[in-house]
């Protein structure tokens, strides 16, 4: 699996963490940055990320910032985009089952190392259940259709 991964000062840490734990879990990771805890935008990272996900470069992003709000209000500007802010397992589990989530967004000021392994862990191996929730993202998907100007 092929994961882009980004995050601004807030998230580093946790990027430079989880990145490892990807690594060691033979996923392929493409790093956007940050690199260091300089003060940085967070959308400068949200939208790389997201453009590699919808070049089809990677499957998967994952968008750390301070509280993972600012990461996933950018990245769902971002046409093709279903960005979920993840900051409990359940929610995580939901994000790819319920709403075939293409990007995790997580508060690096928000979790410890441990509940952030664990809440990727959950994600990536989640399955999308289609059903019922098919024909909401599609609502969704045609809704971008009409609206967003290529
Ligand atoms: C940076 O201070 C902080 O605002 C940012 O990381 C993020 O939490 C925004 O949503």
């Amino acid at each position: 699996m092929k994961i882009a991964i980004g995050s601004d000062h807030a998230g580093f840490r946790l990027k430079e963490f989880l990145k490892d734990f990807l690594r060691e879990s033979k996923c392929e990771v493409v790093d956007f940055g940050t690199d260091s805890e300089e003060s940085v935008d967070y959308p400068d990272f949200a939208f790389k990320v997201c453009e590699s996900i919808v070049k089809q470069d990677v499957q998967f992003g994952i968008l750390i910032c301070g509280t993972g709000l600012g990461m996933s209000i950018a990245a769902n500007k971002v046409k093709g985009i279903r960005a979920s802010l993840c900051n409990d397992l359940f929610a995580a589990r939901c994000a790819r089952e319920h709403n075939d989530a293409n990007v995790l967004c997580m508060g690096g000021r928000v979790l410890g190392e441990a509940l952030a392994k664990e809440i990727v862990k959950i994600w990536l191996n989640g399955e999308f259940q289609g059903g019922r929730h098919e024909r909401r993202i599609q609502k969704i998907t045609e809704y971008e259709r009409k609206t967003h100007s290529d």
